[in-house]
């Protein structure tokens, strides 16, 4: 096992977060167990560090983040976010964008493939961690809630969209307007996870699937990734175009590296069946 070297890119010690990496898979684990793993002023600062520093970081191949505990997370630190008394106006504001620059911008775009691995609960400001991933696995029982309004709050920084980007509208509505808590399996119906699992499961899934990922090339999943979250919004034609850019672009970052030849001529010759997810 590799513990993850940040010491040269990330002054300064982790202590709200936990990393480990094994075979090109890094866990990302939220640790303030005893605080839910509630996304505190401290945690959203060392997450900008941690993932900057992750993203230029080629020994890392695939991304998991999970909460260390009973559960995933339970949103945004109420005391440090909704009650300032505690904190200076500008640390409070620099964490608030921070706080939304870390889930929306720079979990999103690392180039690695990131698995959310949900146990236990999510709720708030949580659902903008598991959005930003590129994959979310959940255990059955997980309760998952849109609490806000349970405080007269609503949706805010990058929850409405989180939710609208992957949900149904009317689920989207019914949850948030409700603050009702569903689980695992309702999270996949309302395509918010991409699969749910018993829980004694939940932590086998994720890495099989990590390992899997890890295998395939590196370019392929990051312009996968980019090719899905860019042309969302691009017409037709522009889409077309977009991809044609990056497949050149592809040929050029993969130049030197085997594995799309081998694959190919593999194929070719009959001794492979990539259809079948080999
Ligand atoms: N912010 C700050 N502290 C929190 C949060 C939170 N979101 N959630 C839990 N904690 C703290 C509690 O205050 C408590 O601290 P203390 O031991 O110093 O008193 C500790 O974590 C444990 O919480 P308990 O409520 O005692 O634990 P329990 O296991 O019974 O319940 C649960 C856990 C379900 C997470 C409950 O604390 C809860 O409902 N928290 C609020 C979750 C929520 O609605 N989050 C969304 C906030 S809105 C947003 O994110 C935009």
């Amino acid at each position: 096992m590799t513990q993850f070297n940040l010491s040269r890119a990330l002054p300064g010690d982790l202590s709200h977060i936990k990393t480990e990496q094994r075979e090109g898979v890094l866990t990302i684990t939220l640790n303030r167990p005893e605080k839910r793993n509630a996304m505190s002023v401290e945690l959203t600062f060392e997450m900008v560090r941690l993932l900057e520093a992750v993203a230029v970081d080629e020994s890392v191949r695939v991304v998991v983040l999970r909460g260390e505990g009973p559960g995933f997370c339970a949103g945004m630190d109420i005391k440090d976010f909704f009650d300032s008394s505690e904190r200076d106006e500008a640390t409070l504001r620099a964490a608030k964008e921070a706080a939304n620059h870390w889930r929306v911008r720079l979990l999103r775009n690392l180039p690695q493939p990131t698995i959310a691995m949900v146990h236990g609960f999510c709720f708030g400001g949580a659902f903008g961690i598991v959005e930003a991933c590129d994959i979310a696995l959940a255990a059955d029982d997980t309760k998952f809630t849109l609490s806000e309004i349970n405080f007269g709050h609503f949706p805010a920084g990058p929850v409405a969209k989180a939710i609208s980007r992957t949900m149904s509208v009317r689920a989207a509505s019914y949850y948030s307007l409700s603050g009702r808590t569903f689980d695992g399996p309702e999270a996949e119906r309302n395509s918010f996870i991409s699969r749910s699992y018993p829980a004694a499961e939940l932590e086998a899934e994720t890495y099989k699937l990590a390992a899997e990922l890890a295998t395939k090339d590196p370019v392929a999943l990051q312009f996968t990734k980019e090719s899905l979250q860019y042309v969302e919004t691009m017409s037709w034609d522009a889409a077309l175009n977009y991809n044609a850019a990056k497949f050149a672009e592809l040929k050029v970052r993969q130049q030197g590296a085997t594995s799309r030849a081998a694959s190919v001529a593999s194929f070719l010759e009959g001794k492979s069946r990539p259809g079948l997810g080999s």
